[in-house]
């Protein structure tokens, strides 16, 4: 594995981290692409110590700012000659934040970090990608996206330039859940697209982790609390972190694209049904994901919005 190399977005903590730990003791060439540069130093400092791994770089990248994403991938197409692995994992949700967010490009925060900036960043990269003899693109996604399931929930289309910031109730967390709704949708076109390059281009649907303390340090008062809580039963990012090690080099899913995997490594079905015990079972298990995901209107709106956004970002 000495020369395949992996870039892991947000890998200065939780899972991200525990991704960037478990390839480089497996001997991957890990690109920690990273916002804060102190603090994922000492992180990158510590995956080093650990694993005697000098190979573990830590570039910057703000995956919510277009601008970034170009600079990141430029300065990572001049150092690198291929590309074997793309993990975007990075993610804004900001806890019962009820406060309309926009990046710096005007997009809202949770669309620009979760949705069109893994968005752009895979088709920047896609030629380098395509130097692989197997490439392979892994976006973050998760059970939130199962409130789709309720017939009312959609994505708000009309508001994701900030065209009703103050006046529409807005909660981070439907926006998040929306937006990673956003992401499953581009991974399904994305896979289609980049087949004829052979890139594979996969989404796993996370359930449950424990959260770092960086990320509830960042929380209001009241979601610490229920964070610390849920933490005492949550699995460890580890556990998540070989999933993605799994899902990105085993034999198993060497040919598999665009599909949903869930936390038990299973592929995940559009639902054939969304009323009655079905529905219970759609709610409750982790084996079906909402019709809305493939439902063409919806994936024509997004695929559009997306090309529309990095319009003129593409170098
Ligand atoms: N933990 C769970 O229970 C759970 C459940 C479902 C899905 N997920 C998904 O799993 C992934 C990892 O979650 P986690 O719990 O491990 O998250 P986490 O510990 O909160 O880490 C999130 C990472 O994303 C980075 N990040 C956020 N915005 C960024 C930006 N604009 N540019 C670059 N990096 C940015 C953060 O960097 P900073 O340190 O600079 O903020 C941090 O490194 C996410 O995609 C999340 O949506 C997690």
């Amino acid at each position: 594995m000495k020369n395949k190399i992996v870039i892991i977005t947000g890998a200065n903590s939780g899972i991200g981290k525990a991704a960037a730990l478990k390839f480089a003791t497996e001997g991957y060439r890990v690109v920690m692409a990273c916002r804060n540069m102190d603090i994922s130093a000492a992180a990158q400092k510590e995956i080093i110590e650990i694993t005697k791994n000098k190979n573990v770089d830590l570039m910057k990248l703000d995956v919510s700012s277009f601008d970034s994403i170009r600079t990141f991938c430029t300065a990572f197409k001049s150092k690198y000659p291929q590309l074997d692995i793309l993990i975007h994992n990075a993610a804004y949700l900001n806890h019962g934040l009820k406060e309309y967010q926009l990046s710096s490009e005007n997009i809202e925060l949770s669309f620009a970090t979760n949705t069109f900036g893994p968005f752009l960043m895979t088709r920047l990269l896609a030629d380098h990608l395509a130097k692989s003899s197997d490439p392979r693109v892994l976006n973050a996604c998760t059970t939130n996206i199962k409130n789709f399931f309720d017939p009312k929930r959609k994505i708000e289309f009309d508001n994701l330039r900030g065209e009703l910031k103050g006046t529409r109730p807005y909660s981070t967390y439907k926006m998040y859940g929306d937006s990673k709704m956003g992401l499953l949708m581009l991974t399904f076109k994305m896979a289609e697209e980049l087949k004829s390059k052979g890139i594979k281009v996969n989404a796993l649907m996370i359930n449950r982790v424990k959260l770092s303390k960086e990320t509830i340090h960042k929380m209001n008062s009241v979601w610490k609390v229920f964070a610390r809580l849920q933490n005492l039963t949550n699995p460890l990012p580890s556990d998540m972190a070989d999933n993605y090690f799994h899902i990105c080099t085993s034999d198993e899913f060497k040919n598999v694209t665009g599909q949903l995997i869930n936390h038990k490594r299973e592929i995940v079905n559009p639902s054939i049904s969304e009323v009655g015990f079905t529905q219970l079972k759609n709610v409750f298990g982790s084996s079906s994901y909402p019709k809305y995901a493939t439902d063409p209107e919806n994936v024509e709106q997004i695929w559009n919005l997306s090309n529309t956004l990095i319009e003129n970002k593409i170098s």
